[in-house]
């Protein structure tokens, strides 16, 4: 009914590192290919946590665009824009609120994780509170079927499948449906009228998903029936109206295992990070720094890989053959350590060396990465505008 959509956001937080080109970023360009997508910085979801000091946002919005540009996320291919530059998401978030039943957003398991993790902040707020549901509108209002999400936002994307499930079954209905429906029924003579009621029951109390395949198909069968009365029936057999709203599919974007310089993930938090666009003076310097096995104290020592986190990035910036040199120098105090980190150097650069070329036309000329965010909002802003539309009509507010 509705075209297949992709839709990801990303909190603004500055400079993105190679984790996040190996985690995120690699994912959107493959799906770029594949769907239309839409990708936007969720700014407004770093208001839920950053709203006491909230001025770096719009530095770390367009320093994050950049890297999206960088990193080869292509503006021909798919849509990027802001968040707040969309406001018909602050509209769908304060209709759907009215209907978002406390105890849900309580049961995200985010709301309590988060406040104990970041015990500095006070997040016992409304704002941050409703997180779960901003993102719900974020999706819900392009009608987008297909989330790439990391583990941790799964039960948002859970959270919002119910919310759309709950609209769609309050709203997604005719006055006098239930009279309408029961009317229908009757239509379908009394034998199948009966099955038909058996089938409706099964499914709505003990969740039978072979009842409702055969009850869709006693409807198909059913040629007596209006297009009108079929449909009617189809929301009235599994208890939902007529879909307003798309419930989303969550695509699991798999665990970055990007390691950092310590050989824990690469993450800020950790401070072991290396950014995409990172200079080639520094990276040198970071790699040649990093700890080794500390078994190798002196060059003549050997050692072994498996206790050393140079390996770990041998596992993913080095073929087989340098594979081996390092596990035979290594083992045999054959290489030094400097020695054996020049490969991964060297393989650090190679991969971002389209990334700082990507990224100097964008630097050259700030005005095209505007343009490209202004374009992507006024694509966005008509989608938007069109769920939008229906989801008033829903609820009888278009005042025509
Ligand atoms: N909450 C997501 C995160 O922290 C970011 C986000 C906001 C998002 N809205 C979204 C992701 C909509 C996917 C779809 O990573
Ligand atoms: Fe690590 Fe390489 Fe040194 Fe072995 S030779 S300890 S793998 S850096």
């Amino acid at each position: 009914m509705f075209a297949e959509r992709v839709l990801s956001g990303m909190r603004p937080t500055g400079s993105l590192h190679l984790g996040h080109y190996h985690g995120v970023l690699k994912n959107w360009i493959k799906l770029q290919n594949e769907y239309p997508c839409l990708f936007f910085v969720a700014d407004w979801h770093a208001l839920t946590t950053q709203y006491d000091d909230p001025r770096g946002i719009e530095k770390s919005t367009w320093e994050m665009v950049i890297d999206w540009l960088a990193a080869g996320v292509d503006p021909a291919q798919a849509t990027l824009f802001i968040q707040s530059q969309v406001p018909e998401h602050a509209e769908l978030h304060l209709l759907l609120s009215m209907m978002t039943p406390l105890g849900w957003l309580e049961r995200v398991p985010t709301y309590k994780d988060q406040q104990e993790k970041l015990d500095s902040k006070d997040l016992s707020t409304y704002g941050f509170l409703g997180y779960p549901l901003l993102m719900s509108s974020d999706i819900l209002i392009y009608r987008a079927d297909k989330v790439p999400v990391g583990e941790d936002q799964i039960p948002h994307v859970e959270f919002t499948r119910e919310l759309a499930r709950r609209f769609n079954h309050m709203y997604g209905r005719e006055p006098g449906f239930e009279d309408k429906a029961r009317e229908a029924v009757k239509k379908l003579g009394s034998k199948n009228a009966r099955l038909y009621g058996q089938l409706r029951t099964r499914f709505q109390q003990e969740g039978d998903a072979s009842a409702v395949e055969r009850g869709h198909a006693l409807l198909n069968e059913a040629q007596s029936l209006s297009l009108a009365d079929r449909e009617r029936l189809s929301g009235y057999l599994e208890g939902t109206g007529k879909m307003i709203l798309v419930e989303p599919g969550a695509l699991l974007t798999e665990a970055s295992k990007m390691p950092g310089l310590d050989g824990q993930k690469m993450s800020k938090s950790y401070n072991n990070t290396i950014t995409l666009r990172e200079d080639e003076a520094s990276v040198t310097q970071k790699i040649k720094r990093m700890p080794t096995d500390p078994a190798r104290g002196r060059r003549t020592d050997a050692g072994d890989p498996e206790k050393c986190p140079v390996w770990q990035l041998h596992l993913v910036y080095s073929d087989d053959s340098c594979r081996e040199w390092v596990q035979q120098g290594c083992r045999s105090a054959g290489i030094g350590c400097l020695e054996c980190k020049q490969p991964v150097i060297d393989g650090i650069l190679r991969e971002q060396a389209p990334m700082h070329e990507r990224a100097q036309t964008y630097l050259d000329d700030p005005a095209l990465v505007r343009s490209i965010i202004a374009d992507g909002n006024a694509k966005a802003r008509r989608l938007a505008q069109e769920t939008m539309r229906d989801v008033r009509e829903a609820m009888g507010l278009n005042y025509s």
